[in-house]
């Protein structure tokens, strides 16, 4: 049967306004353009995760699928809630313990993005901030469990004590955006830690950020944050996306480390790229993949994303990632 992949998070819907630039306080400016997008990191990395083990034929239909992907998480009783939902189900997820709150509104993230593909983003949880844990979802077990930080923190904690504890563990991949601290004893329960350079410095102690100016700076500062996430319980690895430079990565197991390059794509809308670079890791390494391997198909695949508007709009499918130029 095919591993399964569990998503426990946010569903959103995303305002996005392109503008020439940001207003400042106090300053009312014209934009140029306005869309709605099916968005939040947990969703968005549910469909990077159906997407890019999939193919889709011209008329619609999903075949060759090489994983089994569910979302749990929260959606209001509103129009937005019910898209979502019906968004992920034809991409093929498994949408059960996607559950519908009522009296509560879907959460929402306001977006305005600058010409250079910049973007601000402004989050109201609604829904999601009534995402509980439940031991139930670890029942099949997953092959792997895949979180963020925009439904309850105590969600995620409980959910990774309750994966730690199962027989036999059930392995985890911890995405901590956006950043926010997490208790020591977190580290311990998550297997896969992939977090941007600014969320490593959120995260971690020593403050400053990842240098990416010059190449030894910025592998010396990864290679100082991982140590401290290693130290601290990290069992499988430690992945630091860097945009434009690519990506670094530690194999806690084979004690090795390297930097993944990122090819250079026309920059349209960043959205989403993160998410789309950990659905196209958790999809190899389930697969069996090696973690070096795994974190060259994600940065190949959130490349794409970045040259689309739009969050789930531009996660590509498996056929739609350009394998690598040799
Ligand atoms: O990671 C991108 C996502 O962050 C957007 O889709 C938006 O919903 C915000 O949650
Ligand atoms: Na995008």
């Amino acid at each position: 049967s095919l591993p399964t992949i569990l998503v426990v998070g946010s569903l959103n819907v995303d305002l996005v306004t392109n503008t020439p630039r940001v207003p400042d306080a106090g300053e009312t400016i014209q934009a140029e353009s306005f869309a709605t997008y099916f968005g939040g990191k947990g969703a968005n990395q549910t469909v990077a995760c159906a997407r890019l083990s999939r193919l889709k034929t011209e008329n619609g239909i999903i075949t060759a699928p090489s994983t089994y992907i569910r979302m749990a998480g929260c959606v209001g009783d509103d129009e937005f809630g019910a898209a979502l939902k019906n968004g992920l189900k034809s991409d093929g997820i498994d949408v059960d313990s996607v559950e519908i709150k009522h009296g509560v509104a879907t959460g929402v993230a306001v977006i305005l993005v600058e010409p250079s593909g910049e973007n601000r983003i402004l989050i109201t949880a609604g829904a999601n901030g009534l995402c509980q844990p439940s031991a139930s979802l670890l029942t099949p077990a997953p092959a792997l469990l895949v979180m963020q930080l925009e439904i309850p923190q105590n969600t995620v904690l409980e959910m990774l004590r309750l994966a730690a504890e199962s027989s036999p563990p059930v392995a985890t991949l911890l995405n901590p955006a956006p950043a926010s601290r997490l208790p020591d004893s977190a580290y311990q329960r998550i297997t896969h830690l992939i977090l941007n350079e600014t969320e490593a410095a959120i995260l971690g102690s020593g403050g400053a950020a990842v240098r990416t100016e010059v190449e030894t700076e910025m592998m010396e500062d990864c290679r100082r944050f991982t140590q401290e996430f290693v130290n601290k319980g990290i069992q499988g690895s430690v992945v630091i996306t860097l945009g434009a430079k690519g990506a670094f990565w530690h194999d806690v197991k084979a004690g090795h480390d390297g930097l993944v390059p990122s090819e250079k794509v026309q920059v349209v809308d960043t959205t989403a790229a993160g998410d789309t670079f950990i659905g196209a890791f958790a999809v190899k390494v389930v697969n069996g993949n090696p973690i070096s391997d795994s974190v060259a198909y994600a940065v190949r695949a959130s490349a794409v994303t970045v040259t689309k508007q739009g969050a789930q709009a531009s996660i590509p499918w498996r056929d739609e990632v350009p394998t690598p130029a040799s």
